[in-house]
């Protein structure tokens, strides 16, 4: 079956399902910069990008005007962030999959006013792997994000570093961002769930000279919504060798690869057997995924675009001669994983997803049967244990659920050991309807009774609506239990705006910290 649709007029394309139209892939993959540490300057600013000719596009980027540098940071390192806010509103930056304390985090609590810096130091505890960073504030994720504020975080390791893998910037070991965006007829960025084009590293039409060797891509979704069906246009393998947090345990082959929103994942694609000026296609086989899957079909959310349901080009990978010292072959094995033993858990909660709205006039989704309100902590886990999380989706529509301050194992799929690709630690899984998926994993290291971590779905529109609950990590040895300081005590009026009234029951905390909806 022939689809053919109308577009915009800077981005047309011809849609043959199962093959790609001959769209020119004229721009080269734009490689944001590095930053490395120990002190790390960061600034958020407007600015504005040439997108279409003619056409000029406002935007946001951190240090540049769209997207961010790439943040290469070692393991067991401290380093210091320092964040200025030089856009006209309120945002934050969160390092998504880092390990850190709540306060560093970057979540809506932890928010940056216009000309202020804020920073964030932290040791760098997590393993080896591809990590992001982008803003977290309530209900603008979304706006802000689309607006182009996103980048990677690289870290290196000692465990990584003695394995044979490329692991060159930008000569072997490719950053790859995939992003959606929709625009409105005078080119600006619409913060639309769904968007009508792509852009790779904020690079429309790519394509990557990617000598013949062995080389490494680091896959992140860092679309608002859309998941991604990777594979090439030759039907190629690839081999997975890390996701979320990091390495596998052996490289798994294969020619697809499901990416949620906020996942990353780290391919090596061997060209020893290509001749230089072989080109092929990184593609989206999305007609391939479940119907439930954002991309999948049309309506979803509101896209109608030209991306839905169909499979599409994302980039085409130019194959050009070999580099220096050249890696040539993919190691057997990579990094032993040790998961967690669910016979330890301390705790097993449920998790439980609903709300049908799918398409759009449906209504919203739920985490718990609840949404985000910024004074309300959902959840108390005591420092140091291991937990188990059994999350059901029992709503119409796959959701990319996502913990910070922490990487976990899945246990399992509806009973099931998940795939070996998924065999890794990650921050983020994709949980289907009809699925209970297990997680577990250990909350280590940081406690704070005030300022609570996010546990959400990565999609951002649904994020932004409130899909998005909060946990504190108490200490065995602090005072005050939240579930128990909520349950005694009570405040009101709620809303006030000048005098409140709070009675507590049994005892009173040390320290009461009262939040308006702006947090
Ligand atoms: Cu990618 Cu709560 O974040
Ligand atoms: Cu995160
Ligand atoms: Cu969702």
């Amino acid at each position: 079956m022939k689809i053919f649709r109308k577009i915009n007029i800077n981005m047309l394309f011809l849609f043959l399902t199962g093959t790609v139209s001959a769209q020119v892939y004229n721009q080269a993959l734009y490689i944001p910069p590095v930053l490395t540490g120990p002190v790390i300057s960061l600034s958020f600013n407007t600015g504005t990008k040439q997108f279409f000719s003619g056409l000029t596009t406002s935007t946001y980027g951190v240090n540049g005007s769209y997207l961010g540098p790439t943040l290469v940071l070692q393991k067991d390192d401290s380093v210091s962030i320092n964040v200025t806010n030089n856009l006209p509103e309120v945002t934050s930056s969160h390092w998504h999959g880092l390990h850190v304390p709540s306060l560093a985090d970057g979540g809506p609590h932890t928010t940056i006013d216009p000309g202020v810096t804020w920073n964030a130091s932290f040791k760098v505890m997590n393993n080896a792997g591809t990590y992001w960073y982008h803003p977290h504030v309530h209900m603008n994720t979304m706006p802000q994000v689309t607006n182009g504020l996103a980048g990677l975080i690289i870290i290196k390791d000692a465990d990584e570093s003695l394995l044979n893998l490329p692991r060159t910037y930008g000569i072997d070991d490719f950053p790859v961002i995939l992003q959606d965006k929709k625009y409105s007829i005078s080119g600006q960025l619409l913060a639309n769930a769904l968007g009508d084009s792509m852009q790779v590293n904020g690079t429309i039409h790519p394509y990557l000279d990617c000598p013949a060797q062995v080389v490494r891509l680091r896959l992140l979704n860092g679309s608002n919504a859309r998941v991604y069906n990777i594979g090439f246009s030759d039907q190629r393998s690839f081999s997975v060798i890390g996701g979320d947090g990091g390495l596998l345990a052996q490289p798994y082959s294969t020619n697809r690869l499901l990416l949620a929103n906020g996942e990353r994942a780290e391919i090596l694609l061997n060209l020893t057997g290509d001749t230089p000026g072989t080109t092929f296609l990184l593609q989206s086989f999305a007609s391939e995924m479940a119907t439930n899957i954002p991309g999948a079909i049309t309506g979803m959310m509101g896209g109608n675009g030209p991306l839905e349901a169909v499979d599409f080009a994302i980039m085409q990978i130019n194959v050009v001669p070999v580099t220096g010292s050249p890696v040539v072959s993919i190691p057997a094995t990579l990094i032993p994983q040790s998961p967690w033993n669910p016979a330890n858990a301390n705790r097993i909660r449920t998790r439980t997803i609903s709300g049908m709205g799918m398409v759009s006039g449906q209504g919203n989704f739920f985490l718990d049967n609840t949404s985000y309100i910024h004074s309300v902590i959902n959840d108390t886990i005591n420092l140091g244990d291991i937990e188990v999380w059994n999350i059901t989706n029992t709503s119409n529509m796959a959701h990319p659920m996502h913990v910070h301050d922490i990487q976990f194992y899945i246990l399992t799929r509806n009973g099931i050991a998940p795939p070996a690709y998924e065999s890794g630690l990650k921050d983020v899984v994709l949980v289907k309807p009809n699925e209970t998926v297990s997680i577990i994993t250990r909350f280590e290291d940081f406690a704070n009774d005030t300022v609570p971590y996010m546990y959400h779905c990565h999609n951002l529109a649904h994020e932004d609506m409130g899909m998005m609950l909060q946990f504190i990590v108490r200490s065995s040895t602090s005072g005050i239990g939240i579930d128990n300081f909520t349950e005694t005590t009570s405040v009101y009026p709620n809303p006030s705006d000048d005098q409140w009234q709070i009675n507590f029951k049994g005892g009173h905390p040390d320290k009461v910290t009262l939040y308006d909806l702006n947090g």
